[in-house]
């Protein structure tokens, strides 16, 4: 039986992913209709991963005899002062999710939640991931500053990458 506080917390983070998951559609829209094609799908590879990520923690919590509950979805921002700023504002998002994930982590620990501690440990990895991914692609974008033609390679760059996990999968 999966103890309450658990339970809590994991439909509060079935929540943020299906946030986490508009927020990126929102920002794959704003990269639409601004010309960055490829940054579109890669960020709409993001929202279905996001996606993704709540089912796996609401199948969960129903497997484990809790009470999985389908989270109402605030609506995101859609405007964004630049391309910068859509990598900045999802790094800061994904250190956000990260915080969370580990608070519930040291929630289950309390608990002696062993279960709950085996599916959390997949997601402090996938967050280290996450951000790590947001983090190189700044990194880039520092290096490439306004030049045109690095913005076009990297938006190209995003969008093979976007293609290839798909191809994997
Ligand atoms: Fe599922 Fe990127 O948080």
């Amino acid at each position: 039986m999966l103890p309450e506080k658990i339970n809590q917390a994991l439909n509060e983070q079935i929540a943020k992913e299906a946030y986490a998951s508009a927020y990126y559609l929102a920002m794959a829209s704003w990269c639409e209709q601004n010309g960055f094609v490829g940054t579109a799908n890669f960020f709409y590879r993001q929202s279905d991963e996001e996606r993704e990520h709540m089912m796996k923690i609401f199948k969960y919590v129903n497997e484990a005899e809790g009470k999985a509950i389908s989270p109402g979805i605030e609506q995101p921002e859609h405007e964004f002062d630049s391309y910068t700023s859509l990598f900045e504002k999802a790094l800061e998002h994904e250190r956000k999710v990260t915080d969370s994930i580990h608070q519930i982590t040291a929630l289950a620990t309390d608990l002696k939640d062993y279960r709950t501690l085996n599916l959390l440990r997949w997601f402090v990895d996938e967050q280290l991931e996450e951000e790590n991914q947001m983090q190189i692609i700044l990194d880039k974008l520092k290096l490439i500053k306004d030049d045109g033609v690095g913005l076009y390679m990297l938006d190209s760059e995003l969008g093979q990458r976007s293609e290839t996990t798909e191809a994997n999968e």
